[in-house]
């Protein structure tokens, strides 16, 4: 049975645009914003950024399509999705781990990624109005010794999160995704605009885009192969979540290059903003995650209008790691509602609560448990990450492309994309079936039994 005789009992979204926005409000968070520039100066620039567009393509959007077609297929959330289409493969039911593994990767994601939205919702109240960037670097040392102020905005990040993901699929996502998406473009575009008016462009701009391919080493390539893969939230079925609320006969592929497409626009635009503000008030590209909470705020003082840019640049952060949060907890939710038959407040209450405990630990990693390392010598906050995005995220894209490549059936898999065979198709099964397994093979080991990062 296709996607078009079966139907999702969380519902089907009504608006043509709706799977996009929302597939690209996932996509589009903290990652594109925050880390993709801090990442981009760190690692050089253009090198990394021609290396990472690289992996979006030929990765990222294979396995995406795969997500997306899972998803759409099974109606169901992730982990019923997986187990109906093992199914329909007669293969082995435990293939429906990937989707619980995905469940949990969300909750542990989404603890420590409210953490951090909660540094961005704070600093919408900042005043722009430092006296240097040492300042600005003292107020985040500050900032992340207060207790109590990372917690409470870390608690209304996960309190904004559950309501809308309890509003539910129609009520809930498709409702507050067309509200923030929209808004979400128009401030990037209109910060890129400011950065071209105010800053220093064309250096900012030379240092995205001029490749020094001296620079491209395996730590480099495995950084971008990282990123595309959290950027696009991958490998742990947030899209696959997704996939079961697109209404069938909208094409699965096309779908995923669009979002995979504004997801890097994002990023670049982002980065287009960011750095000619950076180089025309000297500061240093490289700063590493402080980049927007240190380099940032301290350049906004010194422009014309900073102050309003400024928010605004932290209202857009927010919004893009709420419209990501959302996609963090809906696996979860719609599994618990399934199998437990729960109503949807209550799965969503009871699943935010557990990731707000947890991101208490991560809050606290910052203070009172900095001594605490789990992994490594990671603190609680970073061994999170690492667990999630190093092992849990690779893992899961893995065993997709797996699945999707070599388990199930070539006829089903034509049937849902709604595409015929041709050099199309051949070009994503060979991708899928082999560079994907092994490349992220290689990234996971690296990672993990080498710490290359
Ligand atoms: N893609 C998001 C970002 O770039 O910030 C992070 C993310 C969201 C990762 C959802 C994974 C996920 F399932």
């Amino acid at each position: 049975m296709n996607s078009q005789d079966r139907k999702s009992i969380h519902g089907i979204w009504k608006g043509r645009w709706t799977f996009i926005l929302a597939a690209a409000g996932s996509a589009v968070g903290l990652g594109n914003i925050w880390k993709f520039p801090y990442m981009a100066g760190e690692y050089g620039g253009g090198a990394f950024v021609l290396i990472y567009l690289i992996c979006i393509l030929l990765i990222g959007v294979p396995i995406m399509v795969a997500e997306i077609l899972i998803g759409r297929r099974g109606r169901n959330s992730p982990a019923n999705s997986m187990a109906y289409l093992a199914k329909e493969a007669n293969t082995h039911p435990h293939w429906k781990f990937l989707g619980v593994m995905g469940a949990v990767a969300g909750l542990l994601i989404l603890s420590f990624y409210s953490v951090a939205a909660g540094w961005a919702f704070a600093y919408i109240f900042e005043g722009f109005n430092g006296t240097s960037a040492e300042y600005y670097n003292l107020e985040f040392n500050n900032f992340l010794k207060d207790e109590l102020k990372l917690i409470s905005f870390h608690s209304i990040f996960i309190l904004a999160t559950v309501f809308i993901v309890a509003r539910g699929v129609i009520k809930g996502l498709e409702v507050w995704l067309n509200r923030l998406m929209p808004l979400l473009f128009l401030i990037v575009i209109l910060l890129a605009i400011y950065a071209t008016q105010t800053g220093a462009f064309l250096e900012g701009v030379n240092y995205l885009f001029s490749a020094d391919f001296s620079k491209i080493k395996p730590s480099v390539i495995l950084a971008a192969l990282g990123q595309a893969f959290f950027t696009l939230s991958l490998g742990m079925g947030a899209i696959m979540a997704y996939g079961a609320y697109m209404p069938a006969g909208q094409k699965i592929g096309s779908t995923a290059l669009s979002v995979a497409f504004l997801d890097t626009l994002v990023a670049i635009l982002a980065g287009i903003a960011i750095f000619p503000i950076v180089f025309a008030n000297n500061l240093e590209a490289a700063a590493g995650p402080g980049l927007v909470f240190v380099t940032l705020p301290w350049a906004f003082v010194n422009m014309p209008l900073g102050l309003i840019f400024g928010k605004l640049f932290f209202v857009l952060l927010s919004i893009a790691a709420l419209s990501s949060a959302i996609s963090l907890l809906e696996p979860g939710v719609a599994w618990v509602v399934e199998s437990l038959k729960t109503k949807r407040y209550i799965a969503a209450g009871a699943l935010g609560l557990i990731a707000w405990t947890l991101g208490i630990l991560s809050a606290l990693s910052f203070n009172l448990l900095s001594d605490f390392t789990p992994i490594g010598d990671r603190n609680f906050f970073d061994s999170m990450d690492f667990l999630s995005n190093q092992i849990l995220l690779p893992l899961g894209g893995i065993f997709i492309a797996i699945f999707v490549g070599w388990v199930m059936k070539r006829e089903n898999v034509l049937e849902e994309l709604e595409m015929n065979e041709g050099w199309v198709l051949k070009v994503w099964y060979f991708l899928l079936k082999f560079l994907s397994p092994v490349l992220v093979g290689v990234v996971f080991v690296a990672a993990v039994f080498f710490g290359v990062t």
